[in-house]
């Protein structure tokens, strides 16, 4: 039997081992996919445990995708690209450090963004540096990033070579594609909810939130009623989801059933 899990902390609300068990079964695979809550001060002795146990692979998330890395032989060109890794597996003796939240964002935009010429990024926190490397990988010729804390989208503006706008500045144009990855919006969150102004978006805009508690934000609620193509953040997690699942069994899961099983446990 193989053995996966997920490293972070806390865990308690986690789809990941849902998910992945579920794809275990749907594809007759003898492995099992557990929680590792592990604090920060233990990551160095729960890593240097895992690289001597039968462990097979495992998902990273926070707070441990940065610091996982001091831990790994290899990072691919993507985890490279972000700067963290949420996926962990071997390649023969070596332990691998990949990034599929970049999957997670370029992959539920890949049926859609044929029109996609000009794209805003919402937020330069640690979710923003994947979803850069995401959107740079679907090939949209204009990304450009604009956050609260203005040096912090400069700073990512000049990493990526993307453009940066001032915040107040988010809705003065039209952009085929909004996505937000900031914490705006998030549950419990009583700040501002709508991240941006809503006078230039139309029905040719997609507006994509990375936050999916709650499933539908105000942010996704307002472009809805403006006639946007929206996309929630369950795309999100099951998207980088999919691409672990990928990475470790070299098979694809069914993603409408997916879906549905992720949204009947939310
Ligand atoms: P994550 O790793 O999930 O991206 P983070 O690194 O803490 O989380 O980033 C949070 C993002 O949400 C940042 O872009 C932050 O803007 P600042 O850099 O200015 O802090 C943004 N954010 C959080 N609260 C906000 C608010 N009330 N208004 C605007 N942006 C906000």
């Amino acid at each position: 039997e193989k053995l996966f899990g997920i490293i972070g902390y806390p865990l308690g609300h986690s789809m990941s081992p849902l998910l992945h068990n579920w794809g275990f079964a749907q594809k007759d695979i003898n492995a099992v996919y557990m929680a590792w809550p592990t604090a920060p001060e233990k990551i160095a002795d729960f890593m240097n445990a895992f690289k001597t146990l039968p462990i097979s692979g495992a998902s990273v998330t926070i707070p441990h995708k940065i610091s996982v890395m001091d831990y790994i032989d290899e990072l691919t060109i993507r985890a490279k690209g972000v700067g963290a890794v949420n996926t962990l597996y071997w390649e023969q003796d070596k332990l691998i450090g990949d990034n599929t939240d970049t999957a997670g964002c370029s992959e539920p935009l890949r049926p859609h963004c044929d029109h996609v010429k000009n794209a805003l990024l919402l937020g330069a926190g640690g979710a923003s540096r994947a979803a850069i490397v995401g959107l740079k990988s679907l090939q949209i010729k204009e990304i450009s990033i604009t956050n609260r804390t203005k040096s912090k989208a400069d700073d990512l503006a000049e990493e990526f070579g993307i453009s940066s706008l001032d915040w107040k500045k988010r809705g003065d144009e039209h952009y085929d594609l909004i996505i937000n990855s900031t914490s705006l919006g998030m549950s419990g969150d009583k700040q501002e909810l709508n991240p941006m102004i809503m006078d230039n978006v139309d029905k040719k805009t997609i507006a994509y939130d990375l936050i999916y508690n709650p499933l539908e934000t105000i942010f996704l609620k307002e472009a809805k009623a403006k006639g946007c193509k929206t996309l929630s953040g369950i795309e999100m997690f099951l998207h980088q989801g999919l691409a672990q699942f990928k990475i470790w069994t070299g098979l694809d899961l069914d993603e409408l059933r997916a879906r549905e099983l992720l949204l009947e446990h939310l």
